[in-house]
């Protein structure tokens, strides 16, 4: 008995010390268990980036690409928070809140900027493009800069042209193989006034909503149609409340990824680097990714939907090209003569 009650005490001393122990460093100073990915946590920036659309598209793979490669060059120390689908602001709200400082990065569609410019609309014009190579020398070219120079009267920085690609329709009230076929449609369409006018050019009654509506109009039959790239139907299920798709590539869609002058200048040279070097290679790989993303998931939409698909052939675009015509010259003496002549002129390369 004696030495059961030995043992218990020896138990009871030697878990004592083991907490004792545990607890206290040999100086005596409280130990505060802590995890490591806490460490350095009162030093790291971070910055937030809003968008619309969904992650599997060119600009939700983008945007968390750029936080990736920023978190990576800055080994921790700055980190971009993206939030997609509309969580954070709509198309609508983005820009006020990114001149506001809520936000300090997006990456509106171009189409929604001629609300800073109206020049933004030349990219809108019905086969403004005729593919990516003109979308590249267009918009790293001169085209790109004069637009971004643009954007300082309003404090906004041009960081970089990210790409989806060309834009299709979807309805319900199709086949939409000619011009004439979308008469009389009610169809869901960016802020853009340019891509108001040509619908309307062809009898349609265009609608400008945001693109997080844009589902729940077709499903409740709001709109009979829209139109978008392969990888926003996609990603967004238009197909599944559509019955018809026809690839008309009658224009493009494609972002200006943004910030706002004084947050730029607010920040160190190192921090502007890091940015810089991260959109730098962010663009590149979305150069080459965003058009091959869209010709899968047209693909992917073949497999797995019903819908009906018609594809324009040359000819038929070209009649497409004759009937949209007019906007061009409606919309000549806002944009200038140059502008419009600069981009006709990237049709001759391509
Ligand atoms: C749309 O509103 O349809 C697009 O601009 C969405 C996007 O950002 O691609």
């Amino acid at each position: 008995m004696k030495s059961l009650l030995a043992c218990l005490g020896l138990m009871i001393a030697g878990i004592a010390t083991a907490l004792f122990i545990g607890f206290h460093d040999h100086t005596g100073n409280k130990e505060i268990v802590y995890d490591d990915d806490q460490e350095g946590l009162q030093d790291q920036i971070i910055f937030t980036f809003s968008h619309v659309v969904a992650e599997n598209t060119p600009k939700g793979l983008a945007a968390n690409k750029f936080a990736d490669l920023v978190n990576e060059k800055s080994g921790g120390k700055i980190k971009i928070e993206v939030f997609p689908n509309g969580s954070l602001y709509s198309d609508i709200e983005e820009i006020e809140a990114l001149q506001n400082g809520d936000v300090q990065f997006i990456a509106p569609s171009t189409s929604k900027l001629g609300m800073l410019s109206p020049e933004w609309g030349v990219l809108d014009l019905p086969y403004a493009f005729t593919d990516y190579n003109a979308v590249k020398k267009g918009l790293n070219g001169s085209i790109g800069t004069q637009l971004f120079d643009s954007l300082k009267k309003n404090q906004l920085k041009g960081l970089a042209y990210w790409t989806n690609g060309f834009k299709q329709i979807t309805t319900n009230q199709g086949p939409v193989k000619t011009p004439g076929d979308l008469k009389g449609q009610d169809l869901r369409i960016m802020q853009s006034d340019v891509i108001e006018d040509q619908f309307k050019l062809l009898g349609a009654t265009p609608h400008q909503e945001s693109f997080n509506s844009t589902f729940q109009l077709l499903e409740n039959n709001i709109v009979d149609g829209e139109e978008n790239t392969i990888s926003n139907i996609y990603s967004k299920k238009f197909y599944n409340v559509q019955d018809y798709l026809t690839i008309s590539s009658h224009g493009y869609l494609g972002y200006a990824v943004m910030t706002d002058e004084h947050f730029w200048k607010a920040q160190t040279p190192e921090t502007r680097r890091i940015l810089t070097e991260a959109m730098k290679e962010t663009t590149e790989w979305n150069e080459t990714y965003a058009e091959q993303m869209n010709k899968e998931q047209l693909e992917e939409i073949k497999k797995n939907s019903t819908i009906h698909i018609y594809e324009l052939s040359d000819k038929e675009k070209k009649e497409w090209m004759k009937r949209l015509d007019p906007v061009y010259r409606q919309y000549e003496p806002i944009f200038g003569r140059k502008l419009i002549q600069e981009l006709l002129e990237l049709r001759k390369d391509s």
